[in-house]
C-alpha cells in the first residue's frame, strides 16, 4: 500500500502525476487556503505534506499530525513553519532555493522601474479619460533607473541577482547584509558595502531580500523611512512583515518618501486596504516568482525534496540538518 502524502495547493497535474506513481496523493484541488484546523484534520495519516507559504506548520500541526515525517515547502521563504518544533519531532523540513532568484529579481526590477515611471498610475489615467493635454512637459514626470544610488538591504542569491540587473543600468550599487560579501564577490558585483543607515539616506531605490524573522520584523518602520529622502523609492519583494505596513502607508501618503513597489504584505491576502488609495505605489499580489517555468521548477523541487526524505535519503534542500 502507498503512503499517504497531502498537497495543500492545486500543484501542476504533471508534478502530481509523477508523486502519484510512489505516493497515495491527496491534492486540494480547489486551491483554497485551508484553515489551521482543516489542515490538520486533512493532513492525518499523511507521512508528507507539500504546503506553501499560506500553510501555518507549527507545534499544533506537529501534536496533531505525528505522522508526518516531511513537510516540504514550495518556497525558499519558510517562516510560515516552526522549523525548532519540527527538528524537536525529528520532522524534515525542506524549501526550494535557487529556482526563483532571477525571476524574483525580474519582478524587483519592474517594480522598482514602474514605481520610478509611475507605471501603473499614468496607465490608470490614461483608461480613465484623464488623459487630455497631449505631449505635456511637466506632466506625470518620474525619475531615472540608470545612473541612480540603488541600496540594496540584504544581499543573499536574490539581492545579488538583483545587484547584477542594476549593472545594465549603470546604477551605483550598495548594499547591507549580516555577513559582508568577499571582496572579490563584491568587485564582480560592482557594489560596496555600506549600512544600513547609510543606504537608507543615500539612496534613490531602497529594495529589501531578507528572509523574514523576529529579527527582520519591521525592519523597515518609521523611524528607517524618515531616513530615505524625498525622492527615493522602496521596493520590498522579500516577506511581509519586513517593513511595518502602517508606517510605509503614512510615508506614502505624506509624501515623505516619493513611491513604493511592493509585492509582498503583512497578513496576505487579508493586506491594508490604505495601499488602495494611494497613486505612489505599484502593487503586485506576491507575484515575485510566478512564472510558469519558476513555480513548475519549484513544485519539482520540492516534490523531489517530499519524495527523497521519505526515502530515507539527504533531500538536496532540507533547512534543518
Ligand atoms: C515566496 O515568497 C518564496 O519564499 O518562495
Amino acid at each position: 500500500m502507498k503512503q499517504k502524502i497531502l498537497l495543500t495547493r492545486n500543484v501542476f497535474p504533471e508534478v502530481v502525476a509523477d508523486l502519484s506513481q510512489q505516493f497515495d496523493v491527496d491534492h486540494n484541488i480547489s486551491d483554497d487556503i485551508m484553515a489551521p484546523e482543516a489542515l490538520r484534520a486533512r493532513a492525518q495519516g499523511c507521512v508528507g505534506v507539500m504546503t506553501t507559504i499560506a500553510d501555518k506548520i507549527d507545534a499544533a500541526f506537529f501534536d496533531a499530525c505525528p505522522s508526518v515525517k516531511v513537510v516540504a515547502n514550495i518556497a525558499v521563504g519558510y517562516n510560515n513553519i516552526d522549523v525548532a518544533e519540527a527538528s524537536k519531532r525529528g520532522v524534515v523540513v525542506t524549501n526550494t532555493p535557487g529556482v526563483l532568484d532571477d525571476t524574483t529579481a525580474d519582478l524587483t526590477f519592474a517594480l522598482l522601474m514602474s514605481a520610478a515611471r509611475r507605471i501603473t498610475e499614468t496607465e490608470a489615467r490614461l483608461r480613465r479619460g484623464e488623459w487630455k493635454k497631449g505631449f505635456a512637459l511637466q506632466q506625470w514626470l518620474g525619475v531615472d533607473v540608470h545612473h541612480a544610488k540603488l541600496g540594496i538591504i540584504g544581499m543573499g542569491r536574490i539581492g545579488q541577482t538583483i545587484a547584477r540587473r542594476a549593472s545594465g543600468f549603470d546604477m551605483a550599487v550598495s548594499y547591507f547584509n549580516r555577513n559582508r560579501l568577499a571582496p572579490d564577490v563584491e568587485s564582480k558585483l560592482n557594489v560596496t558595502y555600506a549600512s544600513k543607515e547609510t543606504i537608507l539616506r543615500e539612496s534613490d531605490f531602497v529594495v529589501v531580500m531578507v528572509p523574514y524573522s523576529k529579527d527582520t520584523h519591521h525592519l523597515i518602520g518609521a523611524a528607517e523611512l524618515a531616513l530615505m529622502k524625498p525622492t527615493a523609492i522602496f521596493v520590498n519583494t522579500a516577506r511581509g512583515g519586513v517593513a511595518d505596513d502602517v508606517a510605509l502607508i503614512a510615508a506614502l501618503k505624506e509624501k515623505r518618501i516619493a513611491g513604493a513597489g511592493i509585492d509582498v504584505f503583512e497578513n496576505e491576502p487579508a493586506f491594508n486596504k490604505e495601499f488602495l488609495e494611494l497613486d505612489n505605489v505599484v502593487l503586485t499580489p506576491h507575484i515575485g516568482s510566478a512564472t510558469l517555468a519558476t513555480r513548475m521548477n519549484m513544485s519539482k523541487l520540492a516534490a523531489h525534496n517530499l519524495s527523497a526524505a521519505l526515502s530515507g535519503k539527504l533531500a538536496p534542500n532540507q533547512v534543518n540538518k
